[in-house]
């Protein structure tokens, strides 16, 4: 329980399982996912998220539950009776709430939305439960408006947006129209002309400068060599152009990596190597992530800055690579679950570096995105076995399975992340 999860180099991987992939590639990307689909759905399709009704999964065509209208004046959404707070008053506490149910279920399914990556799209691959579907965030303070996408692209009309980070995103969006993508197709960028705005993932598990010697598939040919006082240039160099970021450190930390900084070696995490100092993980993130944070608080180019916190996995008796499932089908209640070691520390670093970076914000806004909590409350949202194509079919048990219990099924319980991010974008600071 103790030991890092996912610390994963070449000799743990099992050969056999060609499926390791997925546990190397976290799931930030989701969120843009998401947004994707939804935007592909709504400004094709249909602007109401209507779902449709398939014999298997029965799901309500009523329309979505309005707990209060957004409204824009001009450019700026504000109004007073669902923005709860204002700036200088107190701020309700998005984060600190509940699962409760709501008969509402997905906004779209794997027939409306055909961009969901195979290995969430626990839906079509033959998850049998659906009870995941009916729960939706409930903060203690306020009330949360379900995302709306006519209304997100108002806000964003000529803006852009970027997602920086581990992502996996890999779907083709037709409507919006791709207009970059690289080798991998894991940085991507979209458009969406009819409001001239523009969303980007980046790729860029560590922020920071790395060498990776790693495959598509997560096999790893060498130590990962990680800079923890230098930017990957893959984002700082386009950061100047984006008017909103989501930015988020991560997983991918645990991982075996030989440390730089100042171009000089200055140890190395779980390398087990004679000449090399063994260096804790905590250090590297939290330089990491306040070479990252310092240089956004810096910068000349003012900038809304989400940070995201760590999301945790729910394996159970056992890890990614030694039969750990998840099969749990209802949210923890408050107080049934206690955080692991590893959530704890990287959530800690998360927040004292936020806490420093807001502290020296001149002209930028920071917020925090804190989605730990109510991550670590849904153990019922990971694929689990339906990361593959009906996995059990001819197969007795669990046997054999490869179980992913740290990225989400799609519809799932990050769809709620896009309510989330749209009530924080509506009310308190602005650029
Ligand atoms: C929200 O707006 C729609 C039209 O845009 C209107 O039909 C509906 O009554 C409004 N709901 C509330 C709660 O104001
Ligand atoms: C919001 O309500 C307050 C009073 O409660 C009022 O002073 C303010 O002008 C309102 N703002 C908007 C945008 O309606
Ligand atoms: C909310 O906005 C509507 C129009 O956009 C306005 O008529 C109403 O007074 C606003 N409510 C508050 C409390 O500001
Ligand atoms: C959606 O999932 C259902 C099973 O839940 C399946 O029967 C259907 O073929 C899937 N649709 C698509 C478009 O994949
Ligand atoms: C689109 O937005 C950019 C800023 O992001 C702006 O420079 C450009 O003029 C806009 N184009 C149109 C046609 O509005
Ligand atoms: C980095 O290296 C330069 C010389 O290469 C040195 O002057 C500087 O003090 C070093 N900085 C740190 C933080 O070690
Ligand atoms: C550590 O030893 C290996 C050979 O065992 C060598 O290639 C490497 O350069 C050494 N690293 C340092 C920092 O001395
Ligand atoms: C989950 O799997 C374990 C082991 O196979 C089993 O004992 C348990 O009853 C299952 N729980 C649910 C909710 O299916
Ligand atoms: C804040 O930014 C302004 C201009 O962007 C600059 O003039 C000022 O020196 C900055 N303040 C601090 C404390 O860095």
């Amino acid at each position: 329980m103790k030991k890092m999860k996912l610390d994963m180099n070449n000799n743990q991987i099992p050969s056999n399982l060609k499926q390791n992939q997925m546990f190397v590639k976290i799931a930030i990307g989701l969120i843009l996912m998401w947004l994707a689909y939804h935007f592909y759905f709504s400004s094709s399709i249909q602007i109401s998220p209507v779902v449709e009704a398939d014999d298997d999964h029965r799901l309500p065509s009523s329309p979505p539950p309005v707990v209060a209208n957004l409204t824009l004046s001009g450019e700026i959404p504000v109004n007073n009776t669902s923005i709860h707070e204002d700036e200088g008053s107190m701020e309700c506490d998005v984060f600190t709430g509940e699962w409760v149910r709501d008969p509402t279920g997905p906004r779209y399914t794997n027939r409306s939305c055909n961009t969901i990556e195979h290995h969430q799209n626990c839906m079509k691959n033959g998850r049998p439960d659906s009870d995941y579907f009916y729960w939706r965030w409930s903060p203690v303070d306020c009330d949360l408006p379900a995302f709306d996408p006519k209304l997100f692209l108002e806000f964003m009309r000529k803006k852009s947006m970027a997602f920086i980070g581990d992502s996996i995103t890999r779907n083709h969006v037709e409507e919006a129209v791709e207009v970059y993508h690289d080798d991998e197709y894991r940085s991507r960028r979209w458009f969406f002309g009819s409001h001239n705005f523009s969303l980007s993932v980046i790729w860029s598990p560590f922020l920071t400068k790395a060498k990776i010697f790693e495959d598509n598939d997560g096999h790893s040919s060498g130590a990962i060599e990680l800079h923890l006082d230098e930017l990957n240039s893959v984002w700082v160099d386009e950061f100047s152009n984006f008017d909103y970021i989501m930015i988020a450190g991560g997983k991918w930390f645990l991982k075996t990596a030989v440390y730089y900084e100042n171009n000089t070696i200055i140890g190395c995490h779980n390398c087990n190597k004679a000449n090399l100092s063994e260096v804790v993980l905590d250090y590297a993130y939290r330089k990491a992530l306040h070479t990252t944070l310092d240089f956004i608080t810096r910068s000349n180019h003012k900038v809304y800055a989400f940070f995201r916190t760590t999301t945790p996995d729910h394996f159970e008796n056992g890890e990614w690579n030694t039969g750990g499932y998840c099969n749990r089908t209802v949210p923890f209640k408050d107080g049934e679950i206690d955080m692991r070691d590893i959530d704890t520390i990287m959530r800690d670093i998360e927040l004292e570096e936020f806490a420093n970076a807001k502290a020296a914000t001149n002209g930028s806004v920071l917020r925090l995105f804190d989605t730990t909590r109510l991550s670590l409350l849904r153990p019922d949202g990971h694929p689990g076995p339906y990361r593959a194509f009906h996995p059990l079919d001819g197969k007795i048990g669990n046997a054999e399975v490869q179980n992913d219990c740290l990225h989400w099924c799609l519809p799932g319980p990050i769809d709620s992340w896009n309510d989330l991010m749209m009530n924080l974008l509506v009310r308190g600071e602005r650029i």
